[in-house]
């Protein structure tokens, strides 16, 4: 079987290529992706040489090329993962949101439609749990809740997940759709609140803490992700959508605060000192409150659970980062730096 995995060098599509790569030596495994900002071939070294892994350099919103690709390959199936996946971003550069989150998505299922080798292969959408819009203190969300999305990033998703499902109706096309709440993890990029804290408290820079710090995530740790596609991809029903999540409630400023202790202690600094560095700055503009995911329905048809508990994750991620520092300084040099400048100079 001939997969192809786009957004492979980002933060979960490195995990979900590695997973499949070392697990099913059959598979050849192609990996798309554009290497924006956010994609690193660092983040696969360990399975580069391997038989059953190859790698492209595109852009799926390219419908040219993504239309030659797929009538060259013949692919049986594709899990789709690349994307513009960062909130603050998407509220600074709305229309790239659009180009690759929508277009790119449409052309990929374009190109599928048009060019696929197998009636038993699979178009599976990767998307967030975002594209719910957010809760209150109480509920969670279900596959059946409407979507609401607030943010541009959130509103593209919604947007490519109807229009995968569309295709699905439409043209029956076989698809699948997971949405899953926020990952943590190795190889995450430093935009993110947990790898973008672990990085100031290393520089004992100031962690900015939107508004209150109130607001509630419920995170999840990547490989947990990566098992959960791993399972749908091979026994999720055609044309359904499933929640993926840790069942793991975080308030930003108690996870803050946990991780501060964490680096503490494995730094060897004094306790409460990482802590000093919190600063309250100006809230994201249009912040969801709270996200939480039922999995319900994964856990009790596909029999998926998450393998670790999240102090522990948080811990392994931590020593992921501070043992990978050459990693770290490297995505965080050039670019980067206008980036932060730009995003929290004023706030
Ligand atoms: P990421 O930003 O780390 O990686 C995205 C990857 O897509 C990068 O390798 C980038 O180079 C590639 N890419 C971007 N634009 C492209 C284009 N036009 N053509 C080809 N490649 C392109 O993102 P992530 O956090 O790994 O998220 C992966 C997917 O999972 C996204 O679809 C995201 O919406 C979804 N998701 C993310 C989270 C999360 O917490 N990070 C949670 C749920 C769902
Ligand atoms: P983020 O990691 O950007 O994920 P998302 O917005 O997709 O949930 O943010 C997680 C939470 O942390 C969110 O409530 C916003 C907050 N946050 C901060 O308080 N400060 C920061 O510098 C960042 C990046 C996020």
């Amino acid at each position: 079987m001939k997969i192809l995995i786009t957004g492979g060098a980002g933060f979960i599509g490195s995990h979900v290529v590695r997973r499949f790569v070392n697990l099913y030596p059959n598979y050849e495994i192609v990996n798309l992706d554009k290497l924006t900002y956010a994609g690193n071939l660092e983040n696969l070294k360990d399975i580069e040489h391997m038989d059953n892994y190859r790698f492209v350099k595109g852009d799926i919103v390219d419908s040219n090329f993504i239309d030659d690709l797929f009538e060259q390959e013949k692919f049986d199936s594709v899990i789709h993962l690349a994307a513009e996946s960062h909130v603050d971003r998407s509220i600074t550069m709305p229309t790239e949101f659009v180009l690759t989150n929508v277009l790119g998505t449409v052309n990929l299922l374009n190109a599928y439609k048009a060019h696929r080798n197998n009636e038993d292969g699979i178009f599976y959408h990767v998307s967030t749990d975002e594209v719910y819009g957010e809760l209150t203190d109480e509920g969670k969300f279900l596959e059946t809740t409407p979507y609401d999305p607030n943010s541009p990033y959130s509103a593209s998703k919604a947007s490519s997940d109807h229009f995968v499902r569309a295709y699905h109706v439409t043209y029956g096309l076989p698809v699948k759709i997971s949405n899953c709440s926020n990952n943590y993890g190795s190889h995450h990029f430093p935009e993110k609140l947990i790898p973008l804290f672990i990085n100031n408290i290393r520089h004992k820079k100031p962690l900015p803490v939107y508004g209150k710090g109130e607001n509630v995530r419920d995170w999840l740790f990547v490989e947990d992700h990566a098992s959960a596609i791993d399972v749908i991809f091979h026994k999720g029903a055609v044309g359904d959508t499933y929640n993926i999540g840790g069942n793991n409630e975080w308030r930003n400023i108690d996870l803050v605060k946990l991780l501060c202790k964490q680096m503490d202690e494995k730094l060897g600094r004094t306790e409460g000192e990482s802590e000093q560095l919190i600063t309250y700055v100006t809230d994201r503009a249009g912040h969801d409150y709270r996200y939480a995911i039922d999995s319900s329905k994964l856990m009790n048809e596909l029999g998926w659970r998450p393998s670790l508990q999240f102090e522990e994750g948080l811990s392994k991620t931590i020593d992921w980062y501070l043992e990978n520092e050459e990693w770290l300084d490297h995505v965080t040099s050039g670019q980067y730096r206008a980036y932060y400048e730009q995003q929290y100079a004023n706030r």
